[in-house]
């Protein structure tokens, strides 16, 4: 069996990296209710070590790579770091997850390093509930920040929306809408039980089957047909749009069974399961010196050790402690 095909038949062909659990937001859906505990700095990779593992993970098999946070942009000489793990070879693709609040200033650089795919978290088009639920005024400097990425050629630019009950249900259309004036993948998002200590409720829970049928008043949606970049998003289009619009639905239709990936938290711990809370400690190991060898053992472990599903549900809520900013979306 090649070494990364898990004991499900997937190939695990994705790594997601949390390069920091820092973040220059504070959203109230994606951070625990109590205490934030943040790692000591001594405790996150170094970028070297970062290196080493993405380096092992192409010879087990990773050939995509998807930089996220808590807010990548916020880590120091992050560019650098960027434009070295666009160069590990056998790596086809580096792309980022930002929440979009240093995206003006860095889009620039994030291109030139390499990068061509860009996901940017944004929950609202109204700047008066963006300071409501990230505690920041930020809003200009994202959509500022997502029209830089597109004068600077990224392709495609994903709009990611975590869809929630009461918060920004009131506007889908209007995400609807910026997916026909400009070509950017909005994609909802299923709000998920992560974590124990956040403010997860059933009632905040909408499927994307409902949000579907309520976008069907702006206009037919076509679906657009699968391709090799889609991991999970089901794929659609409004006529004439120049984006698209896209459901991650990991509640509703869980997608276990087509999972390509693996996340390396920014504390060093492979991680074979969004939901679950086992997790394969790198650090300790780099930090004793170990050989690629011993990482690409490693690597095998974590794929031998991913669930065949899971069991995350609207009525059962959280499996897992971490909140999402520990563990890098
Ligand atoms: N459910 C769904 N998405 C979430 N995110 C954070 N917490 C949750 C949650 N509970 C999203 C962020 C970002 C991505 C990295 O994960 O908004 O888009
Ligand atoms: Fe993969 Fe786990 Fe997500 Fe299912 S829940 S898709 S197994 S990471």
């Amino acid at each position: 069996m090649a070494p990364n095909v898990d004991q499900y038949s997937r190939r695990i062909t994705y790594l997601r990296i949390s390069v920091t659990d820092r973040c220059n937001l504070r959203c109230t859906y994606c951070l625990p209710v109590k205490d934030l505990k943040l790692l000591d700095h001594a405790d996150i990779l170094s970028y070297e070590e970062i290196l080493k593992v993405i380096q092992a993970a192409t010879h087990v098999g990773i050939r995509k790579v998807r930089l996220t946070g808590g807010e990548p942009l916020v880590r120091r000489n992050f560019i650098d770091f960027l434009t070295s793990a666009c160069r590990v070879p056998n790596l086809e693709d580096v792309s980022i997850t930002t929440n979009g609040v240093l995206l003006k200033e860095r889009a620039q650089e994030i291109f030139g390093a390499g990068v061509r795919r860009i996901n940017v978290s944004l929950d609202t088009l109204n700047p008066t509930k963006y300071a409501r639920i990230t505690g920041r005024e930020s809003f200009q400097d994202v959509w500022e920040g997502l029209q830089e990425a597109e004068a600077v050629g990224f392709s495609p630019i994903k709009v990611n929306v975590v869809a929630i009950r009461g918060l920004n249900d009131d506007e889908f259309l209007k995400f609807a809408e910026l997916s026909v004036r400009r070509p950017y993948y909005v994609r909802f998002i299923e709000y998920m039980p992560i974590g124990h200590d956040t403010q997860w409720k059933p009632e905040k829970y909408i499927s994307s089957d409902e949000i579907r049928s309520g976008l069907e008043s702006y206009g037919p949606l076509h679906k657009v047909a699968p391709s090799a970049h889609d991991g999970p998003a089901r794929r659609y289009r409004f006529e004439s749009a120049r984006g698209e619009i896209g459901f991650i639905s990991a509640l509703s239709r869980h997608f276990c069974h087509s999972c390509n990936r693996l996340r390396l938290t920014a504390g060093g711990k492979l991680r074979p399961c969004l939901f679950a809370d086992d997790e394969v400690d790198v650090k300790t190991p780099l930090r004793d010196g170990c050989s690629q060898e011993d990482l690409k053992r490693l690597f095998q472990e974590a794929i031998a050790r991913k669930p065949m599903e899971h069991h995350a549900g609207i009525a059962e809520g959280a499996e897992c402690l971490r909140s999402m900013s520990a563990i890098g979306g």
